[in-house]
């Protein structure tokens, strides 16, 4: 039986699942592991299930013992996982495609909502018991008739789009390629950032994390944006400069944020519990117990495919 390292927690019925394929080492207590105590605790294994949390960068991977042949990531993002790095000491990394996409496209649509709709200020106001209706109480944006521009029309921004599309919003996308007529299913296609940002009234960021998206939405991009548009994000972090989101927000040139996702999570910029109008939430986009059952499923079969086969279907490297 092959020996694998599971560094998180996962739900009882996969940790069952993993025990009947494989000599499973779990994390009963779901610590969070230092790079150092992944490279001693893989020592005599012959696979990693890693999760987001697991910084597994170049120095670690050189680290790694030989034995180690495939690290499958329990996410579809793999920005935590050098996998140049990995493919030069011959580890498959692999990941968890499509399993995850109407969970996170479900929280895509609380963050359009939730920044929106004013949803941060309403909570407060219900705590505070003192709230008072009336005709202009807490106005928000309605999504009927407004444009949604979405940055990255892979999987979950697609399923994005189609819901968006039955609250009667126009979409427009930005893609690394543009997609099919049959597949944009009338949503209109942009050259460039700029173009799409100018006419996104409300803004979803769906696209992977790469060295091209990295602070995509700075002071420069914010600029580009309607005065008063909605930017939200249920992606990774990466793609926002912090700073400059703060500042826009400040000054209202951005009228609201819905974040999923931050650069240096759960540490996140403390200037955005300041801001009223910020819905954020601490990256619940797969959080369902169907979705989460699935991709550690998935993360398994993928570790099991590889050794049965020599590759995975859902190899990213
Ligand atoms: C979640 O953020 C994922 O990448 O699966």
């Amino acid at each position: 039986m092959k020996k694998v390292l599971v560094t998180r927690k996962l739900l009882r019925s996969c940790e069952d699942k993993a025990s009947k394929l494989f000599n499973s080492h779990f994390n009963s207590n779901d610590e969070l592991y230092s790079q150092k105590k992944l490279i001693e605790l893989s020592k005599g294994y012959d696979g990693i299930l890693s999760s987001l949390t697991d910084k597994i960068d170049k120095n670690t991977i050189e680290k790694l013992p030989e034995t180690i042949k495939i690290i499958s990531n329990f996410a579809v993002g793999f920005g935590n996982i050098d996998i140049e790095a990995a493919k030069k000491r011959g580890i498959a990394v692999t990941n968890t495609p499509d399993v995850l996409t109407d969970a996170t496209a479900e929280i895509a649509i609380l963050l359009i909502l939730g920044a929106c709709r004013r949803a941060n200020e309403g909570i407060n106001w219900v705590k505070k018991e003192n709230w008072k209706w009336s005709s202009d109480f807490l106005i928000g944006k309605q999504l009927t008739g407004s444009r949604l521009g979405i940055l990255g029309m892979g999987r979950i921004g697609r399923a994005v789009a189609k819901i968006a599309k039955s609250f009667g919003m126009e979409i427009h996308y930005r893609n690394r390629s543009r997609l099919s007529p049959e597949i944009e299913n009338g949503a209109k296609y942009h050259e460039s950032i700029k173009s799409l940002f100018s006419v996104s009234d409300v803004l979803s960021i769906c696209c992977p994390a790469t060295k091209e998206t990295k602070d995509i939405i700075n002071k420069e991009t914010l600029e580009y944006f309607p005065t008063g548009a909605i930017i939200t994000n249920v992606a990774r972090g990466d793609m926002i400069d912090d700073d400059a989101m703060v500042q826009a927000l400040i000054n209202r040139k951005i009228y609201a944020i819905g974040l999923d996702v931050y650069k240096g999570e759960p540490k996140i910029n403390p200037e955005y519990l300041k801001q009223p109008t910020a819905f954020i939430l601490p990256h619940l986009g797969s959080a369902t117990k169907k979705t989460r059952t699935a991709m550690a499923d998935l993360a398994i079969d993928n570790i099991d495919e590889f050794f049965r086969s020599g590759t995975c279907k859902n190899k990213v490297n």
